[in-house]
């Protein structure tokens, strides 16, 4: 069986509910705090084993790539203001693995994203982590090395789920499963954002481990919900497909709400903020 060598994060969509901050800056660099998204989930790739990721952009997101090149002159200069620790995060940054990208030019949805980068994956599985997912294990393996972890066992296509509200199932592709085995959901298939009669509450949340037979697939998958052409809509036509229930808290990033609760959450996370944090929300809320 071959290993999940290849990250996929889909970073090319315009980002619509967080308008007006997103014409002009991609809502993938969004930070939490001093921190893009888009790196929480470049690390989150290169810890779980990748050492290549492909960044699916369009020519209104280039400026992402400027955060990712290498500036040596910029971190010379960092240093000879004494900002040592400065300039060696951004080398890290610059340096953390190889890093790809692939342009979807039009926005026909995340199944055609996902398609674009075919030739840079070729003939082997892949981790997809979408650019406005944060997911969070405070004490234990990430979304992405739990998935490649029941990747190695099943291998087999794998979707990382959890359990949502009855209200929220009609955000979300929701899982049609078959039998359970722990955290490991054997599944008939899948529905995307069912508007009544959810076939269960696991809801896809942005991680997946694919094969590669889903590029034929999308390939002859025709726009559905949206009149895009659904990730979802391929997925469900593979032979054999499994979802994980994956331990981690889970931040929507792309949703206002869900980025206010991501900095509240990793500020008092911080050492140098949770103190502070607190006690301003103590002071809020008396
Ligand atoms: P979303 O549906 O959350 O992204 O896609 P969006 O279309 O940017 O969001 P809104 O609804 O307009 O606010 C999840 C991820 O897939 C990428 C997005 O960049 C995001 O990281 N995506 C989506 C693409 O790369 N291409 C697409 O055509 C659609």
């Amino acid at each position: 069986m071959k290993k999940v060598r290849k990250a996929v994060i889909p970073a090319a969509g315009l980002g619509t509910r967080f308008l007006p901050a997103t014409k002009g800056l991609p809502k993938e660099m969004l930070p939490i705090i001093d921190k893009p998204t888009l790196l929480y989930q470049v690390e989150e790739a290169v810890n779980a084993g990748c050492e290549e990721v492909i960044l699916i952009i369009s020519k209104a997101k280039e400026d992402i790539k400027k955060f990712f090149v290498r500036e040596e002159s910029y971190e010379e200069y960092l240093r000879s203001k004494g900002q040592n620790e400065f300039a060696d995060e951004i080398k890290r940054i610059a340096t953390l693995c190889k890093i790809t990208y692939v342009y979807q030019n039009e926005m026909k949805g995340l199944g055609h994203a996902i398609l674009c980068t075919k030739d840079a994956i070729g003939d082997e599985p892949f981790l997809v982590i979408l650019g406005d997912d944060l997911v969070i294990n405070k004490n234990g393996p990430t979304a992405s090395e739990q998935l490649i972890e029941a990747y190695n066992k099943t291998g087999k296509s794998i979707l990382g789920v959890q359990k949502v509200s009855l209200e929220a199932t009609k955000k979300y592709g929701i899982v049609d499963p078959i039998s359970e085995d722990g955290r490991l959901i054997k599944m008939k298939g899948m529905v995307e954002k069912p508007a009544s009669n959810p076939p269960s509450l696991y809801a896809a949340l942005g991680r997946y481990v694919i094969t590669s037979d889903i590029f034929d697939l999308l390939e002859t998958t025709k726009p559905g919900k949206g009149g895009e052409i659904q990730l979802t809509d391929a997925l469900k036509r593979l032979d054999s497909i499994y979802a994980y229930d994956f331990i981690g808290t889970r931040y929507d990033i792309g949703d206002k709400f869900g980025y206010v609760t991501a900095i509240i959450d990793l500020a008092l996370d911080r050492d140098d903020l949770r103190e502070k944090t607190l006690s301003f929300i103590k002071n809020k809320i008396n």
